[in-house]
C-alpha cells in the first residue's frame, strides 16, 4: 500500500484538514511531518467544528493511529491542552497518539523570541503566528534544541539541560530589550506536561516502517503550504520548515520511494495570511467578498486572510515541485456568488512574460498578473453531489492551467460536501505535466 501524501499547494489554509479527514476514513495511520502549533486545521462534522494545531486531523476516526513526526516542533503544554480538549469533547484518543522522540520542543523562550524578533523588524515583519516556530527550528539547526527524547532522561539531567537553555536564551532576550522567562516556571510547566506525554513518546520510525511493510494505509499530513516552504517559498516570508513533499520523508523517516501518491490541496482562489508577495491578491471589493463568503479568518490567530484569485503560475510550480498526482480543489462553493471569476495565468514584468514562480521574491517586484476571465455559475451550493456545467468548466480550466488532474472538489466545510470528479490515481508512475482527458 503506497503512502499518500497531502500537501498544501498555496500559502496554507487550503482546506488540507478537510481532505485529510475525508481520506482518513480508509486510513490506518495519519502522520504530521513538519510545523507546529502555527497550523490551524479545521474539520467540520455535522454541527461540530474541530480546530487541530498539533494533533493530526485523522484523530476523529477510532481506528486511526496519529503520529506527530520527528520533523515537527511541539509545544508540550499546548499538546497536552489540545489532547485534553479532544477528550473533553468525547474523542477517545487512548493509545492512538504517538509522538516522535526526535521532535523538537517549542519552549516559552522561543515564543518570546518570536514576538521580540517580529517587533524588532517592525514594518518589515514576517507576520508570524507567534507560536515560536522560527526560534525552535533555529535551535534545531544550531544543535541547541530540546527534543522529546530529552523528556525520557533522568529528571535531574532534564532540569539541568532546561535551566542551561533558559540561561542562554534569557541573555539573548535581555539583549533584545525583552524580559527573560522564569526558569522555575519553565521547568514546572515542562515537568507537568512531561508526566502526561512520556507514555506517548517513542521512536516512531519502526512503527511507520512496519505499517509500510504490512501494507497499512498511511496518510501524511502537511501543514502550511508549498509557497511558505523555507527553501521553495517566498523567502524570507515563509515558515521555517519544509511543507513541500520533500519534507515528508525527512519529517517521518519514511523513505522517499514510499510516496507514490501526492495530493495537492488548492483553494479555488488564493489566500495568504502574514506578509510577503501575493501576485494575484485582490485588494478591492472582490477580495473582500472572497474573505466574507469564504470566512477567511485565521484558524490559529483569527487574523483576516488576504484574498485573491487562483494563481495558475504558482500552482504549476507547486505541481512540479511536489510531484502532485492529483489535486483536491476546495471552497469552490465560495465562488457561487461571482458573475465573473479570474485566474492568473501568467506574470508580466515590463515587456517580459514569466510563466513560472520565481525563486527569489525580488523577481516578483513590479510583476503584473495576467488574468483570464471565466463566467460564474451563480447557483448556490447546498452540499451538492453534482456541479453546474460552468463550475465544471472552471474546474477543467484549472486542471489545464495548473497542469494536473483535479480528482476531488470540495463544496462546503462539512465532511459530506465533496465530489469525486475523477478516479484518484493509485501512484504517480513518473512525473506528468498534462492532465489526461
Ligand atoms: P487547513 O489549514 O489547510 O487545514 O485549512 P483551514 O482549516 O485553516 O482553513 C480552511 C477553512 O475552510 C476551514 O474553516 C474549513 O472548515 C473551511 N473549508 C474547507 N473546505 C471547504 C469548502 O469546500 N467550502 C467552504 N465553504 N469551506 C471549506
Ligand atoms: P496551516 O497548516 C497559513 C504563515 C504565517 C506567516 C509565516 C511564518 O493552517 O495551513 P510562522 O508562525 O510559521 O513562523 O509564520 O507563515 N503561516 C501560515 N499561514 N496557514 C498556516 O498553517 C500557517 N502557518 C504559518 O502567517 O506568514
Ligand atoms: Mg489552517
Amino acid at each position: 500500500m503506497p503512502v499518500t501524501l497531502v500537501v498544501g499547494g498555496q500559502w496554507g489554509d487550503e482546506g488540507k484538514a478537510k481532505i485529510i479527514d475525508y481520506l482518513a476514513r480508509d486510513a490506518d495511520v495519519v502522520v504530521r511531518y513538519q510545523g507546529g502549533a502555527n497550523a490551524g486545521h479545521t474539520v467540520v462534522v455535522g454541527a461540530e467544528r474541530f480546530a487541530f494545531h498539533l494533533v493530526p486531523s485523522g484523530i476523529l476516526y477510532p481506528r486511526v493511529t496519529c503520529v506527530l513526526g520527528g520533523g515537527m516542533v511541539i509545544d508540550p503544554v499546548a499538546l497536552v491542552r489540545e489532547i485534553d480538549g479532544l477528550v473533553a469533547r468525547g474523542v477517545d484518543v487512548g493509545g492512538r497518539i504517538r509522538v516522535s522522540a526526535q521532535a523538537h520542543l517549542v519552549m516559552p523562550y522561543h515564543i518570546r523570541l518570536d514576538h521580540a524578533s517580529e517587533e524588532r523588524k517592525g514594518e518589515g515583519c514576517i507576520g508570524t503566528t507567534g507560536k515560536g516556530i522560527a526560534p525552535a527550528y533555529a535551535d534545531k539547526a544550531a544543535r541547541e534544541g530540546v527534543r522529546m527524547a530529552d523528556l525520557q532522561r533522568k529528571s535531574a539531567d532534564l532540569e539541568a539541560l532546561v535551566r542551561e537553555r533558559v540561561r542562554e536564551k534569557n541573555r539573548l532576550l535581555r539583549a533584545m530589550g525583552v524580559p527573560g522567562v522564569s526558569a522555575r516556571r519553565v521547568v514546572a510547566d515542562l515537568f507537568a506536561a512531561r508526566r502526561r506525554l512520556l507514555p506517548l513518546i517513542s521512536d516512531t520510525r519502526p512503527f511507520l516502517w512496519d505499517a509500510l511493510e504490512h501494507g497499512r494505509d498511511v496518510l501524511c499530513e502537511g501543514a502550511q503550504g508549498s509557497l511558505l516552504d523555507i527553501d521553495h517559498g517566498t523567502y524570507p516570508f515563509v515558515t521555517s520548515s519544509s511543507p513541500s513533499a520533500g519534507g515528508a520523508a525527512i519529517g517521518t523517516g519514511l523513505p522517499p520511494s514510499a510516496f507514490k501518491r501526492v495530493i495537492g490541496i488548492f483553494k479555488a482562489y488564493c489566500t495568504r495570511v502574514g506578509n510577503g508577495p501575493f501576485p494575484s491578491e485582490d485588494m478591492g471589493s472582490d477580495g473582500n467578498l472572497l474573505r466574507e463568503l469564504g470566512n477567511e479568518y485565521g484558524t490559529t490567530t483569527g487574523r483576516p486572510r488576504r484574498c485573491g484569485w487562483f494563481d495558475a503560475v504558482a500552482a504549476r510550480t507547486s505541481v512540479r515541485l511536489n510531484g502532485i498526482t492529483d489535486i483536491a480543489l476546495t471552497k469552490l462553493d465560495v465562488l457561487d456568488a461571482f458573475a465573473h471569476i479570474k485566474v492568473c495565468t501568467a506574470y508580466r514584468v515590463g515587456q517580459r512574460e514569466l510563466d513560472y514562480f520565481p525563486a527569489d521574491v525580488a523577481d516578483l517586484d513590479g510583476v503584473k498578473p495576467y488574468y483570464e476571465r471565466f463566467p460564474g455559475w451563480k447557483t448556490p451550493s447546498v452540499a451538492r453531489t453534482s456541479m453546474p456545467p460552468r463550475a465544471m468548466a472552471y474546474v477543467r480550466a484549472l486542471e489545464e492551467r495548473a497542469s494536473s488532474r483535479i480528482a476531488l472538489v470540495s463544496l462546503g466545510p462539512e465532511r459530506s460536501a465533496i465530489v469525486q470528479v475523477r478516479r484518484a490515481r493509485k501512484s504517480n508512475g513518473g512525473a506528468r505535466r498534462r492532465p489526461s482527458a
